[in-house]
């Protein structure tokens, strides 16, 4: 890992904003950005693929480790094939839920993710972010919203792109993978004592970006 890039880290769970508050702060700052999910997500479409079950932790990892991925912009290509709106699906939402509670699939992505710690700097959302992946970033964000909040976000987004959409059934999707990604044995979501606490319940997008480069700025030595 290289000790001397700048990381940022925004942790949180689903559908709280945070690759897109995540995405607008590495805008700004001319920063790289590491979407963490979508190498799970990836993970689990190609063991899909495969017809490798999501909990054969063996196979599993060895598809993580040999994964072969281009992040170009918006589109992630698999294997040279354009799989950026498979991987968005609710069906690899749930399978990536559950390739990441297999410790050998964590430890396979972890030098990945190092990897993406480049000048002049790196913005990196997910679950572990702060606690696993970048401990040693100068700011950890532990960005959030009630689960009321987050699924309607969702619910919008779907509608928005003319997708079927159920409140109800959105709800209890979002709880039950907060609740799978919260109570695993590795790499639990959890706030850590030095994130700071980003509730986006009541704030704008903007509102939510300009606090995240406020707190950015007065870290950064004058
Ligand atoms: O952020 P997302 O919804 O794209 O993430 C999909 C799943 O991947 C999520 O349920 C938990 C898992 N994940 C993880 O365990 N660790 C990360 N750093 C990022 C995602």
């Amino acid at each position: 890992m290289n000790q001397h890039v700048p990381v940022i880290t925004i942790d949180g769970p689903s559908a709280s904003g945070k690759g897109t508050v995540a995405q607008r702060v590495a805008a700004v700052l001319g920063f790289h950005y590491l979407d963490s999910g979508a190498l799970y997500r990836l993970t689990a479409l190609a063991a899909q693929y495969r017809r490798v079950n999501w909990k054969d932790e063996p196979f599993v990892a060895e598809i993580a480790a040999g994964i072969d991925v281009i992040f170009e912009g918006e589109r992630v290509l698999l294997a040279g094939n354009d799989v950026s709106l498979a991987i968005r699906s609710e069906e690899m939402g749930v399978g990536a839920s559950t390739v990441a509670a297999l410790p050998a699939v964590r430890v396979a992505l972890l030098e990945r993710q190092r990897a993406f710690a480049q000048k002049p700097g790196l913005l990196a959302d997910g679950r572990d972010m702060g606690s696993v992946v970048f401990p040693q970033a100068p700011l950890k964000i532990f960005l959030t919203a009630t689960a009321a909040v987050r699924a309607e976000r969702r619910y919008k987004q779907l509608i928005a792109r003319g997708e079927p959409a159920d409140l109800a059934a959105i709800t209890a999707e979002l709880e039950a993978r907060d609740e799978r990604d919260r109570v695993r044995a590795v790499a639990p979501l959890q706030q850590l004592p030095d994130a700071l606490l980003l509730e986006t319940s009541n704030l704008t997008i903007e509102q939510a970006v300009a606090q995240v480069l406020a707190w950015w700025q007065a870290r950064m030595p004058k």
